[in-house]
C-alpha cells in the first residue's frame, strides 16, 4: 500500500544531501549528488528493484521485466530548492515499492543526471534518449571550465552499462509546478499538456581592457557597456515578436577582469529563451543575433556566439494524460487543471522514445530554483496518490 509517511520521510532523507538553508546545493557530479545517488541506489535495492548506473550517472531502479518508468532527477541548481526533481524520484520510489509489496504492476524508477544543466540542457536524459551523443556531451564545459568527461569520472566503478529504453512501456514524471498558477487558484494538481521549447547559448563580447581613470569615455571599448546596451535594446526589440508566455533570461554573467578601476575588456554571458512555439523561438533567435551584432558594431566590440543548445516543444501522450486526469478527478475533484509546463523536464527527452506524461503539484508563492521553494505536505501527498493511480497501483 502507498504509505504517505514513508514517502515524506524519504523525501526529507534525500533533502539532507547538500542541505543548505531550506534548500539544497547538489549540482550534478558534486559530492552531495553522488552520495545522494548512492543512498538512492540502496533504497531501490531495499524496495526490490535492481539499481543500475549508466555512463552518464543516470540511476535506474529496474523492476523485473517490461515496466512503466517513473522518476525525475536528484541533481539541483547551484542554489536550488529541496523538491525540484526530488519529489518525482521519491514518489516514484514509493509507488514502485508499494507495487513490489503486492506483486504488481511492474514499476521502474529513474533519477536522471544533470537535468539542471551544469553542462547543457537536461544533459543526462538528452544522452540517454539519443538526442546528444555521449562523445559530444563529454566536450561540454561548465562555467568553471570543467568538461563533462572530467566530471563524470567521479562515477568510477558504479557504472554498470547501458539501460535500454525498450525495457519501458512509458514514462510519467511528477514535479512541482515551479510557477504561480495552481497556488493562485487554490488548486492541487496540474496535468501537463505540453512542455515549452528552449534555446540557450553562451555569448562573449570582447573589447579593450584599459585604465578606468585615464581612458576617455569616447575611446572606450567597454564590454559591460555593450552587454548593458544589448539587454535594454533586446527587451524593446523582442516586444514585437513575443507573447505573454515567452521568456528570456541573461542568468550567468562573467565579467573580465571584474575590478573597480579597470574598463572591462570582456564579458561572457548566457542568453536563454523559451516558448511553446518552435517558429517563435526561431524569430526570437533572429532578433537576439541581430541586436547583438548591431550593438557590437556600434560599441566597437567583437562578438562570439557558442553553439546553440536547445530542446523542441513537446506534447504529452494522450492516453497517459487521460490516466492522470482520471487520477486527478478522483484525488482532487474540481481542484485540478490542464496546463502547459514553462519549465523544462527530462520528460521532453524521454518523449523521443516512448509515451510520456507529467503532473504538477503547487509551488507556494510560485517560487522555485531558490532555497525557499516549498509545497504543502497535503499537496505532495495528493501528487503521490495521482501518480499511483495513473500507474495502476491505486484505484
Ligand atoms: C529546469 O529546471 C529548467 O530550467 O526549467
Ligand atoms: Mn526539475
Ligand atoms: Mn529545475
Amino acid at each position: 500500500m502507498i504509505d504517505p509517511s514513508r514517502f515524506l520521510s524519504d523525501l526529507h532523507n534525500l533533502r539532507r544531501f547538500g542541505a543548505h538553508d531550506d534548500g539544497v546545493i547538489r549540482t550534478a557530479y558534486s559530492r552531495p549528488d553522488i552520495s545522494a545517488r548512492d543512498w538512492l541506489a540502496g533504497q531501490m535495492a531495499s524496495a526490490g528493484l535492481n539499481p543500475q548506473f549508466d555512463a552518464m550517472g543516470n540511476l535506474f531502479g529496474l523492476a523485473d521485466g517490461p515496466s512503466l518508468l517513473l522518476g525525475s532527477h536528484t541533481d539541483s541548481q547551484p542554489t536550488g530548492g529541496w523538491l525540484d526533481g526530488a519529489l518525482g524520484v521519491i514518489a516514484a520510489l514509493e509507488v514502485a515499492r508499494a507495487a513490489q509489496e503486492v506483486g504488481g504492476p511492474k514499476i521502474s524508477v529513474v533519477s536522471f543526471q544533470d537535468e539542471e544543466g551544469r553542462f547543457g540542457v537536461t544533459t543526462g536524459s538528452a544522452v540517454w534518449s539519443g538526442l546528444l551523443p555521449l562523445t559530444e556531451a563529454d566536450t561540454l564545459v561548465d562555467h568553471e571550465g570543467v568538461t563533462l568527461a572530467q566530471a563524470r569520472a567521479v562515477l568510477g566503478d558504479r557504472v554498470s552499462g547501458d539501460v535500454g529504453p525498450d525495457l519501458f512501456t512509458g514514462f510519467i514524471e511528477l514535479h512541482i509546478e515551479q510557477g504561480p498558477t495552481l497556488d493562485n487558484n487554490d488548486e492541487q494538481i496540474g496535468v501537463v499538456t505540453d512542455i515549452v521549447g528552449i534555446r540557450d547559448r553562451v555569448v562573449t563580447l570582447t573589447g579593450q581592457q584599459n585604465h578606468a581613470g585615464t581612458t576617455p569615455m569616447a575611446l572606450r571599448r567597454d564590454a559591460f557597456q555593450g552587454l548593458s546596451a544589448f539587454n535594454t535594446r533586446l527587451n524593446e526589440r523582442l516586444r514585437n515578436v513575443v507573447v505573454p508566455q515567452s521568456v528570456w533570461t541573461i542568468g550567468h554573467v562573467d565579467l573580465t577582469p571584474n575590478a573597480s578601476s579597470i574598463v572591462p575588456g570582456q564579458v561572457r554571458f548566457s542568453i536563454q529563451w523559451r516558448d511553446g512555439d518552435a517558429e517563435r523561438l526561431r524569430r526570437m533567435q533572429e532578433v537576439i543575433e541581430a541586436t547583438l551584432n548591431e550593438v557590437a558594431t556600434e560599441t566597437g566590440l567583437e562578438v562570439a556566439m557558442a553553439p546553440l543548445l536547445g530542446l523542441e516543444p513537446v506534447e504529452m501522450d494522450h492516453a497517459l494524460r487521460a490516466r492522470l486526469e482520471a487520477g486527478a478527478e478522483t484525488i482532487a475533484p474540481g481542484r485540478w487543471r490542464r496546463m502547459p509546463s514553462g519549465a523544462l523536464h527530462d520528460a521532453t527527452n524521454v518523449a523521443r522514445l516512448m509515451p510520456v506524461a507529467m503532473l504538477f503539484v503547487p509551488s507556494i508563492g510560485g517560487v522555485s530554483h531558490a532555497f525557499s521553494e516549498n509545497t504543502n505536505e497535503v499537496d505532495l501527498v495528493a501528487g503521490l496518490h495521482v501518480l499511483a493511480h495513473a500507474a495502476g497501483v491505486e484505484q
